[in-house]
């Protein structure tokens, strides 16, 4: 398998609620405007505290500075495996699952935090800059490790940086157990023909920039377990959609597409307090189940929460996972 660490240097930034209204210029042109800005990796995620906005720094130069932009100090850097066709394992799964185990886990017993971010295409794993030779160090035994500059893939090793890694990784500190959230809206993650964004871009602006002023011409007010949830990211070149069947409503029913399957997802929140950047070991606690049961999942951390979205089937069952997991946490 391999592992690509790809030519982006990514900012990790959030939009507070009323500020949206001073970044809408800059956010149309990243969104709909490709040939006007050299950004190339883009995303955007409305939950109900915030807007996570991650982006190369291309794109991050269009963000004017304002005390409703909120910027992690760090640059993280997307990691991406891709699996050379050799059906090694027999797992069916999809997103995070199928990389819990020889990704997610051990970057977490060494102490590596991450920040995920899965799309329709793929999922990406983001760590920080300054951790690269950890990471290296990490994971190189697992894969092949490249490095794409300039468009071309260039072997990495790491050159004995073994220093920072933890032997006894397993016995490190006990990873705190967040509580979780399970609204009840169904999700869909699904892609679009980026020409194509032209004849969305109407419902597009509507859902994304509009989605808490009262709509004229309907009464539906949302229900109260539901969360507010929506993602975009355009990512180098590819889109990627994460939506509630309620906003998949507005959008014409030809255009977007979803894998041949066409299954919803429920999602599983986690975090009571925003769980800030430094922790390792959440994503990885809760993936790590997940794999066990081969049971797929998509993986959206956001400036505040992280978000895991399951097979809406197999809720229930992830449901008991996680309350067991609360009562009597892992050894
Ligand atoms: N750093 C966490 C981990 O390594 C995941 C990200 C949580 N933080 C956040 N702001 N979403 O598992």
């Amino acid at each position: 398998m391999d592992l690509h660490i790809l030519d982006h240097r990514l900012r990790v930034t959030s939009i507070s609620k009323n500020g949206l209204v001073n970044f809408t210029h800059p956010l149309i042109k990243l969104i709909f405007l490709r040939n006007r800005t050299r950004c190339e990796f883009f995303s955007l995620t409305e939950t109900p505290e915030n807007y996570t906005v991650v982006l190369d720094e291309e794109g991050f130069k269009e963000l004017q500075p304002s005390e409703h932009l909120q910027v992690e100090s760090s640059i993280w850097l997307p990691l991406n495996v891709v699996s050379n066709g050799n059906a090694s394992s027999s797992s069916q799964a999809v997103g995070v699952t199928k990389i819990a185990k020889s990704v997610i886990a051990p970057l977490a017993q060494q102490h590596v935090s991450v920040f995920m971010l899965s799309t329709y295409q793929t999922d990406f794993i983001l760590v920080r800059e300054k951790d690269l030779s950890v990471v290296v160090t990490t994971l190189e035994e697992e894969f092949n490790i490249y490095k794409e500059v300039g468009g071309e893939s260039v072997p990495v090793h790491c050159q004995d940086v073994s220093n920072g890694l933890q032997k006894n990784g397993k016995e490190a500190i006990q990873p705190t157990v967040h509580p979780v959230l399970i609204p009840q809206n169904q999700f869909c993650v699904m892609s679009l023909d980026p020409d194509t964004l032209p004849s969305i871009a109407t419902t597009l602006i509507d859902v994304l920039f509009y989605s808490n002023s009262p709509k004229e011409d309907t009464q539906s007010s949302p229900s109260r377990d539901c969360i507010k949830f929506f993602s975009f990211s355009l990512i180098d070149g590819y889109i990627s959609l994460v939506m509630d069947t309620e906003a998949q409503r507005q959008f014409p029913a030809d255009l977007l597409f979803t894998s041949s399957s066409g299954e919803l997802w429920r999602m599983v929140r986690i975090g009571g307090q925003p769980l800030g950047f430094d922790e390792c070991g959440i994503v990885a606690q809760i993936s790590q189940p997940l794999a066990d049961s081969d049971i797929s999942a998509y993986y959206i951390s956001t400036f505040s929460f992280d978000h895991a979205l399951v097979p809406e089937e197999d809720i229930v069952s992830v449901t008991g996972m996680l309350q067991h997991q609360r009562k009597e946490p892992a050894t």
